[in-house]
């Protein structure tokens, strides 16, 4: 099959189309044509080195965590997948391939409303913006949210989550975006090129950081008393928190079948949306990590590996 490979970390040169031998399914696995994988920030990062310390990887390996496909294969204890079916979800790793295989846990029927390359565009994002929402924010009716980053692809399914959940919801972009975050149903929308946040935002509940850095470091400042900063990027400072008498936590998304299941209901019930920025070939991985590297997209940028 033909498959992208990295033998090396380094720019988005080292990412390689070669021909390799198809994975065989573990017996908890599924065997995967893929018809999409979906392109996210981490794949730069673990492609780069960037996160040699905490995410080692063996060489070579194929990159990608998002995939949509069908079911080619099952392995013999996989009893809720057949042969034939369109499912989504998330691999450990080796999206960007003709095949791959996926733990029967982290993947689910492909939503019906949903094109491949759509349902490529989910798992990661949306996972990770409904877990740090709920699962580590406990984000409730009626509280208020700032979302940085409201553009990109964590962003704007947490707009969409958060707006779901009754939830009081402000984002950050720039001005060039400010339409599209509305269109997601946020209530109020700063633009981080000419507003700083914390000069119009206060006594807000939740932060959901996706951006770490200054961004991360300044957001403190706009949480109310006992309130929770949970960011996606950079581990949390936890003594600057609680100097400042709020929560802070690092987000770190478990991929989940029921979670997936759930997503899938919102999307098919058009209560959530996802938005492609861009597609591209699998052979041409590297404009695409380049493009995500560059940090300014607008939802999601995915590989359409078949027709
Ligand atoms: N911990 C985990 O489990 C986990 C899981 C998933 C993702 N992540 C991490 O979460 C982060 C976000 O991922 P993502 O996929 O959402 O990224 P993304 O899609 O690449 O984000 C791009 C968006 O960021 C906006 N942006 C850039 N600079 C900004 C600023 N200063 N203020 C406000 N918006 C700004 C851009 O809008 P403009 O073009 O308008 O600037 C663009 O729409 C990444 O670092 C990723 O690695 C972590």
């Amino acid at each position: 099959m033909q498959a992208i490979r990295v033998h090396q970390y380094g720019e988005s040169d080292v990412l390689k189309l070669e021909t390799i031998a198809q994975p065989e399914p573990q017996p908890n696995e599924v065997l995967i044509r893929v018809q999409a994988a979906g392109v996210n920030p981490l794949d730069w990062k673990i492609r780069s080195g960037y996160m040699k310390e905490v995410f080692p990887i063996p060489m070579p390996y194929t990159p990608g965590m998002d995939v949509a496909g069908i079911v080619e294969a099952i392995g013999a204890d996989v009893k809720a997948f057949q042969v034939g079916q369109a499912v989504y979800g998330e691999l450990n790793m080796g999206a960007y391939a003709e095949f791959a295989t996926a733990s029967q846990d982290a993947i689910a029927l492909k939503p019906q409303t949903l094109d491949f390359v759509q349902a490529a565009s989910v798992p990661m994002v949306a996972m990770t913006a409904y877990q740090a929402l709920f699962d580590y924010a406990d984000l409730k009716p009626g509280q208020t949210v700032l979302i940085h980053a409201a553009s990109g692809g964590v962003g704007m399914f947490a707009v969409q989550f958060a707006k779901w959940k009754g939830a009081h919801v402000i984002g950050t972009t720039s001005a060039a975006n400010t339409e599209f975050v509305q269109s997601l149903g946020a209530d109020q929308v700063i633009d981080y090129k000419s507003t700083s946040f914390e000069q119009v935002v206060k006594n807000v509940d939740v932060v959901l950081d996706t951006l770490g850095g200054d961004t991360q470091a300044r957001s403190y400042s706009v949480l109310k008393p006992g309130g929770i900063l949970v960011s996606t990027p950079a581990p949390p400072n936890a003594q600057d928190a609680q100097a400042r008498g709020v929560r802070a936590e690092m987000v770190n998304m478990k991929p989940s079948a029921s979670l997936l299941k759930e997503i899938t209901n919102l999307l098919d019930s058009g209560q959530v949306k996802t938005v492609i920025a861009q597609t591209f070939s699998l052979s041409e991985a590297r404009q695409a990590q380049d493009l995500s590297q560059r940090g300014h997209v607008r939802g999601k940028i995915v590989l359409q590996i078949s027709a």
